[in-house]
């Protein structure tokens, strides 16, 4: 082997390199709980990519550069950053009232019926400022990433009206340009139909396909979704939308069967969509049509758990061959999750994975989920240097100590962005 030369090296690892599995494809069926473990490990990497792995002390061979710093992580577990594939980061105010009237009984789609819940968030969204909503934005962001996120999807969504919409992109843009982990934005165009478009859902999504040409120029977003549910948006009338969104370049996701079997995950399938998320309720046939078209099915028990519906069986996802990845849903109305650990924990109580497939889901699956499958999500050469160092010799203790953190440290584009420090 030619010398490499390192500015960075952990090594005494438990690494946990989620090296493809022949072909840069998510990992699917029996594979999806395989994380290429590799005892007493080591990770190299130079400038912010990563240049090679091993074991034992064959690290000895680099060239270290730069004052490189190398650390012995004493057999931890040395995993990708995490990837949350899924986030509605940009809003203001809070719905602590809708919180516990639902817990007490009160419906999501009926509050949001009459004007409440995301209209709630869309009212507080407008009124707050740039700045304000930037705070916020940043705030947030900080507390993902110290529990080891390092690269992001983050949607607007709570403008509706198309050129609120654009001012929330404008700022998601404006963050994606100051972080150092990696943000992924989404026009997220159909969430809910405005006040202000007088019952006119034709006009409305016609409005929001009007600004996509824009949005694709002007590199605001990434991905178009869409709130496919019953009483929000239906399958049909969010075609065109999806169609001119793929015309344009822009790859597709979707809300689909959150609540209910609205045939969601076939249409996601159907548009050749990333991802269908949430997929609750999703039916036998949307599975199978997930499966033909590779669509990633991103699971969100958070929301499930705060809003009190089934959450999705990701033992029917697994049987299927459909790619599963997790994320923590972010927003204010129906997941308050801001780290991975926890979806991640989540997704093994409440979706029945195993440790392993949860950490296969949060990492290299979530990173395919943005289109990122080769950038970020597993520790091999030419990937971007995002690590997370866990507080434990076993990875499957992350998904079993909800709410503790046992996130040790954050390097993301191989510059530590977060420590935390231990009581032993
Ligand atoms: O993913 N269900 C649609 N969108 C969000 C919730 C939005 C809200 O209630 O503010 C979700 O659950
Ligand atoms: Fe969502």
């Amino acid at each position: 082997m030619t010398t490499k030369e390192a500015d960075l090296v952990l090594r005494g690892a438990r690494l946990l390199t989620l090296a493809p599995l022949g072909g840069e494809r998510p990992r699917v069926g029996p594979a999806a709980g395989d994380v290429g473990a590799v005892e007493d490990g080591w990770v190299a990497a130079r400038d912010g990519a990563i240049v090679a792995t091993g074991h034992g002390s064959s690290w000895e061979r680099l060239q270290l550069v730069n004052a490189a710093a190398v650390d012995d992580v004493g057999g931890r577990v040395v995993m990708p950053g995490f990837v949350d594939p899924h986030t509605h980061l940009c809003y203001a105010g809070r719905r602590w009232d809708e919180f516990a009237a639902r817990r007490s009984g009160s419906d999501y789609l009926a509050i949001l019926e009459r004007g409440g819940g995301i209209h709630a968030t869309v009212r507080a969204t407008r009124e707050a400022s740039d700045a304000e909503l930037l705070t916020l934005l940043r705030a947030r962001l900080d507390r993902a990433v110290a529990q080891g996120t390092t690269t992001i999807e983050i949607k607007s969504g709570y403008g509706l009206e198309p050129e609120e919409e654009i001012r929330l992109l404008r700022l998601i843009s404006q963050l994606r340009s100051e972080a150092i982990v990696d943000v992924a934005p989404t026009y997220l165009a159909a969430h809910a139909l405005p006040g202000k478009a007088g019952g006119d859902r034709r006009a409305f999504l016609r409005a929001a396909q009007s600004v996509l040409a824009r949005i694709c120029r002007e590199h605001l977003a990434e991905a178009v979704d869409a709130f496919v549910e019953k009483g929000v948006f239906e399958t049909d009338e969010v075609a065109p939308l999806m169609h001119e969104a793929a015309a344009l370049g822009l790859a597709r996701t979707v809300h689909a069967d959150q609540l209910n079997d609205v045939g969601g995950a076939a249409f996601a399938a159907r548009v050749e969509a990333r991802s269908a998320d949430h997929v609750s309720r999703a039916s036998a046939d949307g599975l199978r049509a997930l499966e033909r078209s590779g669509t990633i099915a991103v699971l969100l028990p958070g929301s499930a758990l705060f809003v009190g519906y089934p959450p999705p069986d990701a033992r029917r996802f697994v049987a299927h061959r459909v790619p599963v990845a997790v994320g923590t849903d972010h927003n204010p109305g129906t997941s308050p999750l801001e780290g991975m650990p926890a979806a991640i924990s989540l997704a093994v109580t409440l979706c029945g994975m195993t440790p392993q497939e949860a950490i296969v889901a949060a990492t290299a699956n979530a990173a395919h989920a943005l289109g990122r499958g080769k950038r970020t999500g597993a520790l091999v050469e030419g990937r971007r240097a995002d690590i997370v160092v866990l507080e434990t010799d076993d990875e499957r203790e992350l998904a079993y100590r909800l709410g503790v953190r046992l996130v040790r440290s954050v390097y993301a584009n191989g510059q530590r962005v977060a420590q935390h420090e231990f009581i032993s």
